[in-house]
């Protein structure tokens, strides 16, 4: 049994993010959420009965202000955490012909460098004993394909992140999960047009299950790569 029941998630307001938190709730972990819309904050504080110093609402984890302001939200809180989720995330399905700079830049920052400040961020609150760190990659990296430059080559970015991160804090107590789904019925897909159809795709409370379940096992338990696929 973990001894600190505090998590901290990026992206609680989307599919994946949700069903983790309702598995964390169910398995009597305290969920701390930040997220950049208040309106969907304030909607899972009342789903939830959290406290209002238990969302915190910022459009960016990665420009200086808002790493700061963050951070300030953390320390104020004077909690310690043992769990931190990163499953905020952007899909963009588009040849590189298509892609503006604009749209390059913004997808990267919430997929790859936002992942970056939100290890900084978790790290600088994490309980004694351990930090459990979850990253969402993506299976479409496994191969090339066409309109995948921009989406596969943050996932890819967040891959080795991941792996090379997860080295550098084994021996401190921190482990670093990085989960490569398939399609998972979300509104990740809302914005992706011709994608394959939503019964075949993976339900997001199966994620759930499986990511919450794996965050309990014992610390010598080491998997950084776990490919969760539908048929
Ligand atoms: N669904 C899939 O098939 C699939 C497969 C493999 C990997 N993944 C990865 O899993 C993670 C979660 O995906 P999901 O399916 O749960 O998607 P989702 O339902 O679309 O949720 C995306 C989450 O990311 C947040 N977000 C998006 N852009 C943001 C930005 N610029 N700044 C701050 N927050 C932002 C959204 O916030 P708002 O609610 O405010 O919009 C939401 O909380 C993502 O990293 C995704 O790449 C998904």
């Amino acid at each position: 049994m973990m001894k600190n029941r505090n998590a901290l998630i990026l992206g609680a307001t989307g599919g994946i993010g949700e069903a983790i938190c309702n598995e964390l709730r169910l398995e009597k972990f305290d969920c701390y959420l930040i997220g950049r819309s208040a309106e969907k904050l304030t909607r899972l504080r009342k789903k939830y009965l959290l406290s209002s110093d238990q969302t915190f609402c910022t459009n960016s984890i990665t420009s200086a202000e808002g790493f700061q302001k963050t951070q300030s939200w953390l320390g104020n809180l004077k909690q310690k955490f043992s769990i931190a989720i990163h499953c905020a995330g952007l899909g963009v399905m588009k040849r590189a012909s298509e892609i503006s700079l604009e749209d390059w830049q913004a997808l990267m920052d919430i997929n790859l460098n936002s992942a970056f400040a939100f290890y900084k961020l978790a790290w600088g609150i994490r309980s004694t004993d351990r930090l459990e760190l979850v990253y969402f990659g993506s299976a479409s990296v496994d191969q090339a394909w066409p309109k995948n430059s921009l989406y596969g080559a943050s996932k890819a970015g967040l891959e080795m992140f991941a792996k090379s991160l997860q080295k550098e804090i084994r021996p401190d107590g921190g482990r670093v999960w990085l989960y490569k789904p398939g399609s998972v019925r979300t509104g990740f897909f809302d914005q992706l047009p011709n994608h394959m159809p939503r019964m075949k795709m993976l339900d997001p409370e199966t994620i759930a299950k499986i990511v919450v379940e794996n965050l309990q096992k014992k610390q010598t338990f080491f998997l950084p790569e776990i490919p969760i696929l539908s048929e």
